[in-house]
């Protein structure tokens, strides 16, 4: 299973995704299968718990490696990825932390933004271009490889 590690993400963001799982067509069929009865059963102060409860918790300790070949591609391309989710990939705003995040995870995501399983304006359009090797190497950067 693909399960993204929750520690350090941000209250706002956590709680947002949550909400988005009760919205089946702008997610991926794996996040709807696992996340949608879990979402439909916890009330809204719940919710709010919980994303304050992960936010709480240490971020994943990680260095990104700068001579990994992701680097280019997350800092560059239009608009480049650090301009959202922040120089050291730790997260700004509405854009999630990414640093230290699983791999796989992170894979799944950008092919669900990709194909439009998952639908979120500037995350299908920065993604609709990406390869599979672009993917792979933007990922692995992330992760810390
Ligand atoms: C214009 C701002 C913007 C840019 C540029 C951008 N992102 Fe995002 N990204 C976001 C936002 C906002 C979200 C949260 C989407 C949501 O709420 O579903 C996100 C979500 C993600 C996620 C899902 C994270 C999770 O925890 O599920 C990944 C992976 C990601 N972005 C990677 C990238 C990569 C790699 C690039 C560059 C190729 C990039 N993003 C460029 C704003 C941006």
């Amino acid at each position: 299973m693909v399960a993204p590690n929750l520690s350090g993400l941000s209250a706002d963001y956590l709680e947002s995704r949550m909400n988005a799982f009760l919205q089946p067509f702008s997610q991926s069929a794996h996040a709807i299968d696992h996340m949608w009865p879990i979402s439909a059963g916890t009330d809204a102060a719940a919710k709010r718990a919980l994303a304050e409860y992960f936010a709480g918790q240490m971020a994943p300790s990680i260095k990104l490696n700068s001579s990994s070949p992701g680097k280019s591609l997350y800092e560059q391309g239009v608009p480049p990825c650090r301009s959202c989710h922040g120089a050291q990939a730790e997260g700004s705003g509405d854009a999630p932390r990414l640093a230290g995040q699983r791999q796989e995870y992170l894979e799944a995501q950008l092919w669900a933004f990709k194909l439009h399983a998952r639908v979120h304006g500037p995350m299908n359009f920065r993604g609709a271009s990406f390869s599979t090797a672009d993917i792979d190497a933007v990922a692995g950067y992330l992760a810390g490889r």
